[in-house]
């Protein structure tokens, strides 16, 4: 991650990109090739607007072969059982990246300027099933306390 494309531009250490590791309120999904590591998605489900993928990388060898994709479908299906809404930030200058969320159906609905470093944006993408108000209570997890939803 501290290798590579966004995170270079973005200044991320490596010890910082650990410490996402680390962060027991994150969830991890690791996918492996021949039992070696090769792609990574860190999501969570706790906080205001809950169900956010931080981060989802495959390294560049193994790119464009369907990695990336399985790992964000496995995220959204964690996500879709407790929450309408997926939410994701990639970076403006991260051209590829914001087309292979946009051909998987995330729209813009944000942009958060100077938000890492000067002269970039973080753009804020959501996926939704629908308003919360429609969203089946039942199959909410336990741990989506704390979420935004409509009091009436
Ligand atoms: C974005 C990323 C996770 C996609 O993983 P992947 O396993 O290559 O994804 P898939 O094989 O399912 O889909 C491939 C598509 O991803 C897109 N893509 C985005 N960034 C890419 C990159 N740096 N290299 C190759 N493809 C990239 C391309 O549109 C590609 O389509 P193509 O194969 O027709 O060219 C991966 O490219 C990556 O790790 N990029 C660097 C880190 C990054 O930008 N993460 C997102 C931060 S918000």
């Amino acid at each position: 991650m501290a290798s590579s494309e966004p995170w270079i531009t973005l200044g991320r250490t490596l010890e910082a990109s650990r410490r996402l590791f680390e962060d027991p309120s994150r969830d991890v999904l690791l996918a492996t090739l021949d039992d070696a590591p090769v792609g990574f998605a860190v999501f969570t489900l706790i906080g205001p607007f809950s169900g956010y993928i931080q981060s989802l990388a495959v390294i560049p060898t193994a790119r464009s072969a369907g990695i990336g994709s399985a790992l964000m479908r496995h995220a959204e299906a964690r996500i879709f059982e407790a929450s309408p809404n997926v939410f994701l930030c990639v970076s403006s200058f991260n051209d590829r990246a914001r087309d292979f969320y946009e051909r998987a159906g995330y729209e813009l609905i944000g942009e958060l300027r100077d938000y890492f470093v000067r002269g970039h944006s973080e753009l804020l993408f959501r996926k939704s099933r629908g308003p919360w108000n429609d969203f089946d209570a039942n199959a909410r997890s336990s741990e989506d306390d704390g979420q935004i939803i409509p009091a009436n």
